[in-house]
C-alpha cells in the first residue's frame, strides 16, 4: 500500500497512543519541539543505542567510549568556532513579528510563512544556536556556560588522555553517545530537529595522507548500519556538500540522506574534519595535541574523519520505514514493521481463551521469556484478533498463542507480524526459538 499522505499525523498519534513519544510538559501546553519517550519510546531508544555502540565500540579494537560531561569550558566552543560561526541567518516579519531562518524557500519568496504579508521582512541577523547559561552564583559575563551542541567536542578535548590511558595507536577512534542542545530557529516535523536531542558521534583520528580512505571507509560502513537496521535502500542516498554547504571545519562531506514524508533530508553527516579541531584546541589552550609515533617517532596532529547521527533521527526513521497499514481478509491492520532486534517487545504471548489451563502456561512461556531479559507482554483481554493489531501497532515481532491443541501436544502458536506466518513451537522451546532468531535477524 502507498504511504498515507498524512503519515507524520498517524505517526504522532500512534506514537502518544502506544507509548513511545510525547510532548514534553503536555500538561501545560507543551515545549517547543522538545519530546518525552514513554514505555516503548525508551525500549526503542535503548536498542538503537545499543546497536550502535555494539557496531562502532564492542565489534572493535580500535575505538574507545567515552562519556564527557554536557558542560565544557567555554574556551572549548570558542576554539570550535562555534561561538563566531553556529548560527542561523535570522528574519523578522514586521507585520506578524514572527521569526524565521532568513533561507526558507517561503521568506527567500519574500513572503511571511505565517501571515503571508508581503515583502514586510527586516534585516537578517545571525543567531548563534548555543543555548546558554551561568555557572555559579553570579550571573555575569564571566560565568557565562554553553550547553553542548554536539559531543564531538568532549572527544577532541580528552584526544590525549584517551590515546595515552588506553595505549591506542592512530588509527582509532572515539565513540560517545550523549545529549546535545540547539536552539533552532526551525524546529520541526516531531522529533526530526528537536532543541534537546541525542547524538551517536564517532571520531576517527589518522594520519594526514591516510584521511581520504577512512572517509570512504566510513561512508560505506555507516551507510550498511542503517541498511541492517532495516531502512529501506531505495529510502536512503548520499548528498556531497558543494562547496557552499561545507561547514567550516570540513574539507569534504557527504550526508546520507533519507526520504522522509517532508522530502529528501540530512539522517547522518559524515566529514573529513582535517586536523582542525585539534589544532585550534591545541592554539587555544596552549597544551600540545600532538601524536608522537611510536615507531617512527615521527610527530603529527591526527586528522579527523566524523561520523555524526541523531539517536531520535534514528528512530523517527525506523518509525517511517517500519509504518504500514495493510487490508488483510477485508480489515485494515495498521503495523510497526521495526527490525525485530530494534523492536521495544520482542515477543507477547496470548492464552487464547481464559480458562482450561491456558494463561497458567502462557504466564509460564512469558515468565521465562522475561526470566532471560527477553521484553515480553502478557495479554489476556479481549479477542485474539484485538490482541494482534495491537501488538502489530506496537511493533512486535512475534506473538505466541496456547491454544486447545497446547493441552494435547504441549505445542503453541507463533504467528511472524509480517508474514503473518504461523508455525507450531514446542511450549518449553519458545525461548530458544525467539533467541535464535533475534540472534540472526
Ligand atoms: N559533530 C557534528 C555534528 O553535530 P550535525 O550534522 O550538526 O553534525 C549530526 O549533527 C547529526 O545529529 C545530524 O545528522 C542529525 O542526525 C542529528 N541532529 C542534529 N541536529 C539535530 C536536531 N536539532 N534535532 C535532532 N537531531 C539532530
Amino acid at each position: 500500500m502507498a504511504e498515507p499522505a498524512d503519515l507524520m499525523d498517524k505517526l504522532v498519534s500512534l506514537c502518544k497512543r502506544r507509548g513511545y513519544i510525547f510532548q514534553s510538559s503536555e500538561i501545560y501546553g507543551g515545549t517547543g519541539s522538545v519530546w518525552d519517550y514513554g514505555p516503548l519510546g525508551v525500549e526503542l531508544k535503548r536498542n538503537v543505542k545499543e546497536g550502535w555502540w555494539s557496531a562502532m565500540v564492542h565489534q572493535r579494537d580500535d575505538v574507545e567510549g567515552l562519556d564527557a560531561a554536557i558542560l565544557m569550558h567555554p574556551r572549548v566552543w570558542e576554539a570550535s568556532g562555534h561561538l563566531a560561526g553556529f548560527s542561523d541567518p535570522l528574519i523578522e516579519c514586521k507585520s506578524c513579528q514572527r521569526r524565521f531562518r532568513a533561507d526558507l524557500p517561503e521568506v527567500q519568496d519574500r513572503q511571511c510563512p505565517v501571515c503571508g504579508t508581503r515583502d514586510a521582512f527586516g534585516q537578517a541577523r545571525q543567531f548563534n544556536l548555543m543555548f546558554k547559561t551561568f555557572m555559579g552564583p553570579v550571573e555575569d559575563a564571566a560565568s557565562v556556560i554553553y550547553i553542548r551542541p554536539e559531543t564531538a567536542q568532549g572527544s577532541y578535548v580528552n584526544f590525549l588522555n584517551i590515546q595515552q590511558a588506553a595505549r591506542q595507536k592512530v588509527p582509532f577512534g572515539i565513540a560517545q553517545i550523549g545529549k546535545a542542545f540547539r536552539n533552532e530557529i526551525t524546529p520541526g516535523n516531531f522529533i526530526f530537529r528537536t532543541r534537546e536531542f541525542e547524538q551517536m558521534e564517532l571520531q576517527f583520528f589518522v594520519k594526514p595522507g591516510t584521511d581520504e580512505e577512512w572517509f570512504e571507509h566510513w561512508r560505506a560502513a555507516r551507510m550498511e548500519w542503517h541498511v541492517a537496521n532495516g531502512v529501506r535502500k531505495d529510502k536512503l542516498r548520499f548528498h556531497e556538500h558543494g562547496s557552499d554547504e561545507l561547514a567550516h571545519y570540513a574539507k569534504k562531506a557527504f550526508d546520507i540522506e533519507y526520504k522522509y514524508p517532508f522530502g529528501w533530508k540530512e539522517f547522518e553527516g559524515i566529514h573529513n574534519r582535517t586536523d582542525f579541531d585539534l589544532s585550534r584546541h591545541q592554539e587555544f589552550s596552549g597544551k600540545r595535541l600532538e601524536y608522537i609515533d611510536p615507531g617512527t617517532n615521527e610527530r603529527f596532529i591526527p586528522y579527523v574523519v566524523e561520523t555524526a547521527v541523531g539517536v531520535d533521527r534514528t528512530m523517527l526513521v525506523a518509525l517511517i520505514d517500519g509504518y504500514r497499514e495493510e487490508i488483510i481478509a477485508g480489515e485494515e491492520r495498521v503495523v510497526l514493521g521495526l527490525h525485530p532486534k530494534l523492536a521495544p517487545i520482542k515477543a507477547a504471548v496470548f492464552p487464547l481463551v481464559k480458562k482450561d489451563g491456558l494463561p497458567e502456561r502462557a504466564e509460564r512461556i512469558h515468565a521465562a521469556l522475561r526470566q532471560a531479559a527477553i521484553p515480553s507482554f502478557y495479554d489476556e483481554t479481549g479477542s485474539i484478533g484485538r490482541r494482534y493489531r495491537r501488538q502489530d501497532e506496537a511493533g512486535t515481532p512475534w506473538c505466541v498463542t496456547v491454544d486447545g491443541q497446547t493441552t494435547e501436544d504441549g505445542t503453541v502458536t507463533v504467528r511472524d507480524r509480517d508474514s503473518l506466518k504461523q508455525v507450531r513451537v514446542a511450549e518449553d522451546r519458545v525461548l530458544a526459538w525467539i533467541r535464535e532468531r533475534l540472534d540472526t535477524r
